[in-house]
């Protein structure tokens, strides 16, 4: 396949970004997003040009730090999967591709395509942990009886992999269905239930503080989710919060 890209250059957060084209060739349908955009930074290498800075880890699914616009969808154009799992055969020859950061004021580009989601950290230091006795007398987790459903709930929160692609498709750049499952995770658990009160309140007071926009139900983020994290979660957050404020 040959494509045309256009991807955003930025220095850092400070400066002014542009888009700018690149012309590729030879690529494969079966490698990922990410290895043709090895291929070009190989290509600006060998030509003494600046590689294109993206984030990565994992490269599996299972990090969140491939953040990518593509034709200004989060993560692309498939669904379920991040930026790092897409495939070039989702494209076809001669195609021109946008490919920009996620865009929100509280992740700040760092450079090109790189952003700083350092703020879904602070919200998770916030309240997203259990205190557990580990004095030598701490209870088998496996003896404490859990509805299923729960269980199952739970465990499907727990899979956010915190990648901020909820944040990118909204049109407020809303972190609720982030938030909300980090909060849900251990609201259906009985080990989530010393701290609900105070957890809450300070994950959503600290998402508020980072100057993430609020939830209006478009559902953008659910269909944009790699993890498939349901808006049931938001309505959980909601009545978490209520619960918790009335209790003062
Ligand atoms: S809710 Fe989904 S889109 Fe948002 S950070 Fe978690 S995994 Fe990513
Ligand atoms: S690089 Fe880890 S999820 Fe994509």
């Amino acid at each position: 396949m040959n494509l045309t890209l256009k991807i955003w250059r930025q220095s850092d957060a400070n400066s002014k970004g542009k888009l700018v084209d690149y012309n590729i060739s030879g690529v494969e349908g079966d490698m990922s997003f990410l290895e043709m955009l090895d291929v070009l930074n190989e290509d600006l290498v060998n030509k003494g040009e600046e590689p294109v800075v993206f984030d990565h880890d994992c490269r599996e699914g299972i990090c969140g730090a491939c953040s990518l616009q593509i034709n200004g969808e989060p993560h692309g154009p498939d669904r379920l999967v991040t930026t790092c799992q897409l495939h070039m055969r989702k494209f076809n020859d001669g195609d021109t591709i946008y490919i920009e950061p996620f865009r929100a004021k509280a992740f700040p580009v760092i450079k090109d395509l790189m952003v700083d989601r350092a703020s879904f950290d602070r919200i998770q230091q916030s309240g997203g942990y259990i205190s557990v006795n580990t004095s030598g007398n701490t209870q088998d987790a496996n003896a404490i009886p859990i509805r299923k459903e729960d269980a199952d709930d739970a465990m499907d929160a727990a899979t956010c992999i915190g990648c901020g692609a909820c944040v990118a498709a909204c049109k407020n750049a809303s972190a609720m269905l982030f938030t909300s499952a980090k909060v849900s995770q251990f609201a259906l658990l009985p080990q989530g239930q010393v701290e609900a009160t105070e957890r809450v309140m300070a994950m959503v007071n600290q998402m508020d503080e980072e100057g993430f926009g609020n939830c209006t139900n478009t559902g953008a983020c659910e269909i944009e989710c790699p993890k498939g994290i349901s808006l049931e979660n938001i309505a959980r957050m909601n009545r978490e919060y209520m619960k918790a404020s009335m209790k003062g």
